[in-house]
Formats: C-alpha cells, sequence, structure tokens
C-alpha cells in the first residue's frame, strides 16, 4: 500500500485521467459485475438505490465487493473519486 502524501503538483489530472488511469480497468468492460462506463442506466439504479450519487461515491470510497477502497486511486479526494463516478455514469 502506498501512503498517500498529499504532495504538490498532483492537482492538475482530470476526471478523465483518474478514469483512464484507475477505473476503467473494470468499469470500461463491467469486469467483475462493475457497471460500465456510459451505461447511465446501470449507474442510475445502484445511485437510486443508494441515496443519489452521494450514496454510491461513500461505497466507492469505502469499496463494495469485488470494488476496491477508491477503486484503486488511493490518493484520490472525494470530488475527484465524484468526478470520476459523474465521468463514468453520465449522471
Ligand atoms: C478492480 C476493479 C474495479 C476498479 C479498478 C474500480 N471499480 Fe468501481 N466497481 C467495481 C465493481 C465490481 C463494482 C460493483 C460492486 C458490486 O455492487 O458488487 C463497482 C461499483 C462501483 C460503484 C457503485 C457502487 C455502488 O454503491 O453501487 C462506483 C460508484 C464505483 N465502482 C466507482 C469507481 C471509481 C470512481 C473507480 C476509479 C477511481 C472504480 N470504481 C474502480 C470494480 C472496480
Amino acid at each position: 500500500m502506498e501512503v498517500a502524501a498529499s504532495a504538490g503538483g498532483g492537482g492538475a489530472r482530470t476526471a478523465d485521467d483518474i478514469v483512464a488511469k484507475h477505473c476503467n480497468a473494470c468499469h470500461g468492460t463491467g469486469l467483475l459485475g462493475a457497471p460500465k462506463v456510459g451505461d447511465t442506466a446501470a449507474w442510475k439504479e445502484r445511485a437510486d438505490h443508494q441515496g443519489g450519487l452521494d450514496g454510491i461515491l461513500a461505497k466507492a470510497i469505502t469499496g463494495i465487493n469485488a470494488m476496491p477502497p477508491k477503486g484503486t486511486c488511493s490518493d484520490c479526494s472525494d470530488d475527484e473519486l465524484k468526478g470520476a463516478i459523474k465521468k463514468m455514469s453520465g449522471l
């Protein structure tokens, strides 16, 4: 496990960068049952059952079943994760 030191210079990554680097491995293909990038209906169904975007964000932070905590982006802020979720879900 890396220790996430909030070092400078790391603030310039975009939601696209995070999705490409960390989330797409599973969410790009639906690996292990992950909701797919662009499959808004699948994401919306999850969000609807869990109190909206913030509800699924909370699960993304702690991890859920095969979904690792923070989707392996251990130094992602909550806002960065939320941006990545918005990007993937279209919500
Ligand atoms: C190792 C594979 C993997 C990676 C990498 C991954 N995910 Fe997931 N993710 C999953 C799987 C599998 C699920 C479905 C879990 C379930 O419901 O059983 C999931 C579900 C989710 C959910 C829905 C949670 C819910 O409450 O239903 C969110 C949000 C999410 N991922 C966000 C992300 C983000 C953001 C990233 C990148 C920073 C990411 N994931 C990276 C596998 C992954």
